[in-house]
């Protein structure tokens, strides 16, 4: 089973957990791409729920594809957040913003009840920051200073699609990928991160995700938060 086919039933399998009348957050990414496809289907065959998007990018799909969407303006809470991630451990530390949407993410994940992770196998790993660099979404303003202060906690830092042509974010910002030989605090590492001034947030994930449901060569696999 190819990873694309892999990314697809994890997908696939997280849209089972919908009910009606549920306040859907809706994840960004390759992945999470084929719920969106699902859930579109869904709402045709008569699905009554209420999508709120993590990105700009994934706004557009949910409107191409029929799915009716609000805002946290108008929710507090949502049911239910269905989105990938980039590096998955086994207690369900997460590195997220491989897609530049990992400010977006949190605070959906933040408001969220219940978070379904849904990965292809090459996303499970020993520790997370071993194959996979840290985004972190700093402000413009000074950004020099911010990346010089975040090298301090990491390895090296580079800015996301380099200096001459830098990515900007849905809310205007850098990306600096970091590089770690493994976060083995990650907790840790996430507020040593965030204290820095100029960083907006980063894709470390600790205590969200309830479950990470894994596209496998042989099917779908499950990782369960512990407590
Ligand atoms: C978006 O910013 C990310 O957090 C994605 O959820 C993550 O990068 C996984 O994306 P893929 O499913 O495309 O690998």
């Amino acid at each position: 089973m190819n990873r694309e086919h892999q990314k697809k039933i994890a997908a696939e399998k997280a849209t089972e957990e919908i009910q009606d009348g549920m306040i859907l957050g809706l994840g960004t990414g390759s992945t999470a791409y084929y719920a969106l496809l699902k859930i579109g289907q869904m709402v045709k065959n008569g699905l009554d729920i209420i999508g709120i998007p993590t990105s700009d990018g994934t706004e557009k799909i949910a409107v191409e594809q029929g799915i009716p969407l609000s805002s946290l303006s108008v929710y507090s809470k949502i049911d239910l957040t269905i989105d990938g991630a980039d590096e998955v451990d086994a207690h369900l530390n997460l590195i997220k913003g491989g897609g530049a949407a990992l400010v977006r993410e949190k605070i959906i994940a933040n408001a969220s009840q219940r978070i379904l992770i849904v990965v292809d196998e090459s996303k499970v790993s020993h520790i997370i920051g071993t194959s996979f660099a840290l985004p972190v979404e700093i402000v413009k303003f000074g950004w020099e200073a911010t990346q010089r202060e975040v090298n301090k906690i990491c390895k090296r830092s580079d800015v996301r699609g380099g200096i001459v042509n830098p990515l900007i974010t849905d809310n205007g910002n850098y990306i600096l990928d970091c590089h770690f030989d493994g976060i083995p605090k990650p907790e840790f590492v996430e507020q040593q991160l965030n204290n820095i001034p100029g960083v907006v947030e980063n894709g470390i994930f600790v205590k969200l995700a309830d479950q990470v449901i894994i596209g496998t060569s042989t099917g779908i696999r499950y990782m369960e938060r512990s407590q």
